[in-house]
């Protein structure tokens, strides 16, 4: 599927762990360093255009113009509770200036539809900002587009804000980009579909409860 705005990461280090996390019997270490590796791949490419300035530094050799991310800018980080926590600590250390603005929704098991339960984002955001949607799993597209509603409601300019998933369903992705053409989606993979239970498939299972192992036995 190519889709305007629309990136699927491609690196082979990136599908490696991909089928890495999406395997069952895959032990809970494995799980949680190759989900780390995936972010990096996925937050690389979306702060690829992150505006820099140029500034002039000097080296212990010599004075030179070189490039730094433009403060001018603010920089915020919505990690979707709970899953997008997972992918959050690695968005932090890329861009340790930004604001991290949790988004607190939860699937409804039966609607399907997104019920929120925490939103502590500023009423008014600066004219100046991008944001980083982050949430592993886009599958209806029902709690991306809750969230992309939220910013640009606040004045966030439309192509100003990214989407970050580690997986998506063409579903899910469909449903953002007839609601937003100009949002941009950086995901690791595009999957088959979703299951009668709106899980994506093959998919890799329940991303929050995988990640943070909390289905006890
Ligand atoms: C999962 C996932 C997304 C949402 C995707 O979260 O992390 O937020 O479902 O589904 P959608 O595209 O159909 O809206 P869930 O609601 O299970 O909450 P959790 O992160 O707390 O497990
Ligand atoms: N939420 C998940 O965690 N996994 C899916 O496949 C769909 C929604």
């Amino acid at each position: 599927m190519i889709m305007k705005n629309v990136t699927v990461v491609n690196h082979p280090v990136l599908k490696h762990n991909l089928a890495v996390i999406r395997n069952k019997t895959t032990t809970r270490e494995q799980f949680l360093s190759a989900f780390k590796k995936i972010s990096y791949f996925l937050l690389e490419t979306a702060f690829l255009k992150l505006p820099t300035k140029t500034v002039l530094i000097e080296t212990p050799l010599e004075t030179m113009k070189t490039k730094v991310i433009d403060e001018k800018y603010t920089y915020i980080i919505a990690p979707i509770l709970r899953a997008g926590l997972a992918l959050t600590e690695t968005a932090i250390e890329l861009l340790p200036q930004a604001h991290v603005l949790h988004v607190g929704m939860y699937r409804d098991e039966k609607t399907k539809k997104p019920v929120w339960y925490y939103d502590k984002t500023p009423d008014e955001l600066p004219q100046k900002t991008k944001v980083f949607i982050l949430d592993p799993m886009l599958a209806t597209g029902g709690s991306a587009l809750a969230s992309v509603e939220l910013f640009q409601k606040k004045g966030v300019n439309i192509k100003d804000i990214v989407f970050i998933s580690v997986l998506s369903a063409p579903e899910g992705i469909k449903t953002l980009k007839t609601a937003y053409p100009d949002l941009k989606i950086v995901t690791g993979d595009v999957d088959k579909c979703l299951n009668n239970n709106a899980y994506i498939v093959p998919g890799l299972g329940d991303a929050g409860d995988r990640y943070f192992n909390s289905l006890i036995p």
